[in-house]
């Protein structure tokens, strides 16, 4: 599968430019066994081609090579959008295919020559040049006007998706159901019992059998308040039941282990670091050198969304359709105020309240660059496998026992660590141990915690 989206050049872990790249070497060999293919058509109707002749598949793959950095199908990026550009320019403004190749060969060329719908949308486009494309052969340009000229897919990238709810609802449906099925057979059941009931009665007053009246007996309650050893049983119980429930919600207080609040865009740490590779510290850059990780501003995700506008179908999970994530990215777009039809910011922004995780109280000291930098502890002891989840929650429990728990655990990094070196001598033979743990360093002194 070609992806049609590449390019960020910020980051060349993303996958879209492995992606790029695999499609210049085929296109490569694809381009060869094309030629010769196409000469012995050549020779065995000899008739000149037309674009019609193309072969959309090859064209793909030169589209995506030379012209998908700026052009896509049907949005304009930095160029027009491309679909049924030949009948267009032809149709609107009588230009063949002379100058179609003259263009894409070298527009700059067809530019100062003072062609006149050359000149117009030079200036329409702000003036952005496109890259010069002599190598390209007339087979290739026939290639690319095929694909460019097919008929625009129905939208079949959710098309997993959108089954895989349809199973999501049939199996609701057959809940349901056997829900259904459990209520009717119990209202039978009762109804049953009622006639068996009811016959027994009538059979009993045939034979004259005398039937106990339920009037006689001592109500429930009644029996229940005369029993006193009953009640002591049952108070104790509740008493008892209640303390333990008590006593473990106020253990949880403050305590927000799992804590996975609804973020105002849905951003997947999942899809971000976990497929695409992308380094905790592109995004937390400040985790390494100040006590807080911070979250990155939304100009930094625009570095690759300006050109990553959707996601790949292959994206899409069950839980997660392609349209919710494109949808996604738009709030981003809405949020920094950027036009995507129009390639441009328009000023409008609406800042994004990425609701906290991760809390401590206000008298709580804790910084990142002591324990990313100095302890060289990775995020993931403290976070856990965040490149695993979808959306980030509160992994650790965040509490001061956790703290000294691994304080008490874990020593000193002192290697290369000119500042400990005459501390930890000094501590060590005191202690009489090789390795300092946190803790013998002073790590569970109140004052390193709390202000
Ligand atoms: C570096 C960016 C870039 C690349 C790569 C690029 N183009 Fe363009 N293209 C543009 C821009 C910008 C314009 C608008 C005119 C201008 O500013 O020069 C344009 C205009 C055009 C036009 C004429 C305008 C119209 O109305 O449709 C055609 C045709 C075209 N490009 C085809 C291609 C093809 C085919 C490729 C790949 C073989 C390609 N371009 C690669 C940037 C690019
Ligand atoms: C592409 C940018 C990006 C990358 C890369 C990234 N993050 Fe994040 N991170 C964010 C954004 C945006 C948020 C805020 C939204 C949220 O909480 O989901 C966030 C939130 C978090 C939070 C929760 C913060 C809080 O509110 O308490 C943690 C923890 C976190 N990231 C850890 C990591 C780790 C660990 C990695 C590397 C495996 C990583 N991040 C990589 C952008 C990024
Ligand atoms: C280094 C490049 C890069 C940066 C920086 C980046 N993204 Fe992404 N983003 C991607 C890629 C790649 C995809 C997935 C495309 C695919 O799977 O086809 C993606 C997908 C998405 C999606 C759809 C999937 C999802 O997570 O819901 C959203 C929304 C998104 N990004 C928002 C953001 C936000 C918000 C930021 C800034 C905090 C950001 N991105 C920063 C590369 C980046
Ligand atoms: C020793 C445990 C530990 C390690 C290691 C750690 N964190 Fe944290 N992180 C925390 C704690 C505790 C908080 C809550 C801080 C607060 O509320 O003041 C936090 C908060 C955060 C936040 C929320 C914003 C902030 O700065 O308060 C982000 C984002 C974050 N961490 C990212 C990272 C990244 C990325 C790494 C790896 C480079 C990392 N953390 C390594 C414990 C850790
Ligand atoms: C996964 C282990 C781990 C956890 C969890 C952890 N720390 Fe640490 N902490 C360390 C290590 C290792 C060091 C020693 C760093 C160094 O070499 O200076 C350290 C050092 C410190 C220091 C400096 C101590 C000194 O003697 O100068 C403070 C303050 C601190 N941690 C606070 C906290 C707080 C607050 C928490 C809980 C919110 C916490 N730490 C959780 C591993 C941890
Ligand atoms: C390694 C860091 C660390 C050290 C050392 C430390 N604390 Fe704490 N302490 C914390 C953290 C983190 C919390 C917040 C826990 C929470 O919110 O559940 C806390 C909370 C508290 C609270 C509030 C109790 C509560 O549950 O809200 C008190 C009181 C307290 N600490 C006293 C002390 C005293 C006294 C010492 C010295 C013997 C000490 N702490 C040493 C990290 C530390």
């Amino acid at each position: 599968m070609l992806k049609e989206t590449i390019n960020c050049e910020f980051h060349p872990t993303v996958k879209k430019n492995r992606y790029q790249h695999m499609t210049q070497v085929t296109n490569r060999k694809l381009n060869s066994r094309f030629q010769l293919l196409s000469l012995f058509f050549l020779i065995l109707f000899s008739t000149s081609s037309y674009a019609q002749d193309g072969d959309p598949v090859t064209g793909k793959a030169l589209f995506n090579t030379n012209c998908a950095a700026c052009h896509s199908l049907d949005k304009k990026l930095t160029g027009p959008a491309l679909r049924n550009f030949e009948t267009r320019l032809s149709d609107e403004q009588g230009l063949d295919r002379e100058w179609i190749d003259a263009w894409i060969r070298n527009s700059s060329a067809v530019i100062k020559s003072g062609d006149a719908y050359a000149v117009k949308i030079y200036a329409e486009y702000n003036n952005a040049a496109m890259t010069p494309m002599p190598q390209l052969s007339d087979e290739d340009i026939n290639n690319i006007l095929a694909y460019t000229a097919q008929p625009k897919a129905a939208p079949q990238a959710g098309g997993e998706a959108t089954t895989q709810t349809d199973e999501q609802s049939t199996s609701g449906l057959s809940n349901e159901i056997i829900l259904g099925a459990l209520a009717i057979l119990f209202m039978l059941l009762a109804i049953g019992l009622y006639l068996v009931n009811k016959t027994l009665r009538r059979f009993a007053a045939a034979n004259n059998v005398n039937v106990p009246i339920t009037e006689n007996r001592i109500p429930l309650w009644k029996a229940f308040v005369k029993n006193q050893f009953l009640i002591l049983v049952v108070s104790i119980f509740f008493l008892l039941a209640s303390a333990y429930f008590a006593f473990g919600y106020f253990m949880q207080l403050g305590v927000d282990q799992g804590y996975q609040p609804v973020q105002p865009i849905h951003f997947s740490h999942k899809i971000h670091t976990g497929d695409n590779k992308i380094d905790c510290k592109y995004c937390h850059s400040s985790a390494r050198v100040s006590k807080t990780s911070g979250i990155p501003s939304l100009n930094v995700c625009m570095n690759c969304h300006k050109s990553i506008y959707e996601v790949s179908p292959e994206t899409a999970t069950a839980e997660y359709s392609k349209e919710f994530y494109d949808g996604e990215i738009n709030r981003l777009y809405a949020a920094v105020g950027w036009d995507d039809a129009d390639q441009r910011y328009t000023g409008e922004t609406q800042p994004v309240k990425w609701i906290r995780v991760h809390n401590l109280p206000d008298f709580v000291y804790y910084n990142h660059s002591q324990h990313v930098s100095v302890a060289g502890l990775e995020c993931q002891t403290c976070h856990g496998p965040v490149e695993e989840m979808e959306e980030v929650y509160q992994y650790s429990p965040l509490t001061m026992a956790w703290c000294l728990d691994c304080h008490k655990k874990t020593n000193v990094n002192v290697q290369g660590n000119e500042y400990y070196a005459k501390i930890h001598e000094e501590l060590s033979k005191k202690y009489g141990v090789d390795q300092l743990s946190v803790a013998q360093m002073g790590g569970l002194e109140c004052g390193k915690c709390h202000y």
